[in-house]
């Protein structure tokens, strides 16, 4: 039995190392590098090339590196009895509250406009909001959706999440449905995305679902790029009606060197680094799912193929 990391986009050297100290008598493979196809049962990837997997008769289980596993689901065919498990990580939940605690602070104090206004020794100053001002959206109050939506709602931001099932959590809006989401957005001014990419979420933030935000809201993209119609938005900030938008991720990732979002004024761009996982606290819990697939015991954070989470 074999471990084989398959990444792209994604150094595997430092995860096979973490992974060999803590599993030294295992045999852990980069591929294409594998000595015995038949041997390997356990693959541990990131935006693995389409197909690659068939190539293995006896896998078993596939560990997304990532908290999402759209980059498995989306691009390979697996057998039903193949387990597919996540990366939940508090130090992921952490590193993502950090992340748009900076954007949305800099949005509220208009940071960025000071930045190209000192460039041209330009002293004006200029309106800004204060935290009991505004009103921030969740879309998706998952592992690290809930725990950014608390933490906000700790701070006296006025907070709203959107989720399939209800939730409850002390001082957050919970809606559900098609309905919920409309009522959500009309109610918004900086909203934040932190869904998975599925059929469901695929293009939900069209100009008809963009549209419904108050005039001068804001956008945040760490979830997915799929989830966002691109030229939607454009849109909305070119008639004025969004004040501007901050893009984590995108449906072509890098971002093509062509792409209108590198120099519209209104949209700041990330190369996909909101929350990287971490590869100590992380190895953790993929060495106790290398375990349990061994002992024949189901993995630790699986997910459900069909509803693609
Ligand atoms: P979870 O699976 O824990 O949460 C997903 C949330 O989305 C849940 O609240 C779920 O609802 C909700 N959801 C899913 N589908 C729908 C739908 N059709 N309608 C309404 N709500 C829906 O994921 P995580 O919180 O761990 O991660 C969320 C995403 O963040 C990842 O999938 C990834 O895309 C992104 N991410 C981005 C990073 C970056 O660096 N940019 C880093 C890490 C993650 P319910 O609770 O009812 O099931
Ligand atoms: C993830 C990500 O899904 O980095 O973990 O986007």
């Amino acid at each position: 039995m074999s471990i084989l990391l398959i990444c792209n986009n994604k150094d595997p050297y430092p995860w096979a190392s973490a992974l060999q100290e803590e599993l030294p008598n295992e045999q852990i493979e980069i591929y294409p590098d594998v000595t015995e196809v038949k041997e390997v049962e356990f693959i541990l990837c990131w935006k693995a090339s389409p197909g690659v997997f068939d190539q293995f008769p006896n896998l078993k289980a596939v560990q997304s590196l990532g908290a999402s596993v759209s980059h498995i689901l989306d691009h390979q065919k697996l057998a039903e009895h193949i387990q597919i498990a996540r990366i939940v990580d508090e130090r992921l939940s952490e590193d993502m509250w950090e992340f748009i605690l900076a954007v949305i602070m800099a949005h509220m104090k208009k940071l960025g406009a000071y930045q190209q206004m000192e460039a041209k020794m330009n002293w004006t100053p200029l309106p800004y909001k204060s935290i009991g001002d505004i009103r921030i959206s969740f879309l998706g109050l998952g592992k690290i959706g809930a725990y950014v939506a608390l933490n906000f709602s700790q701070m006296g931001f006025k907070v709203s999440g959107w989720s399939r099932s209800k939730k409850e959590l002390k001082g957050i809006k919970s809606f559900e449905g098609e309905n919920g989401l409309d009522s959500m957005l009309m109610k918004t001014d900086i909203l934040v995305n932190l869904l998975p990419h599925t059929n469901e979420t695929q293009s939900l933030l069209n100009a008809s679902k963009l549209e419904l935000l108050p005039k001068d809201a804001f956008l945040i993209n760490v979830g997915r790029g799929e989830t966002l119609v691109e030229e939607d938005l454009l849109s909305l900030l070119d008639t004025g009606q969004l004040s501007g938008a901050y893009l984590d991720v995108f449906q072509k990732e890098p971002l093509p060197a062509s792409h209108p979002f590198w120099n519209h004024p209104k949209i700041r761009v990330s190369p996909h680094i909101a929350s990287i996982t971490n590869i100590a606290s992380a190895s953790k819990q993929i060495v106790e799912n290398f375990r349990r697939l061994k002992s024949g015991a189901a993995l630790l954070n699986c997910v459900s193929p069909q509803q693609g989470y």
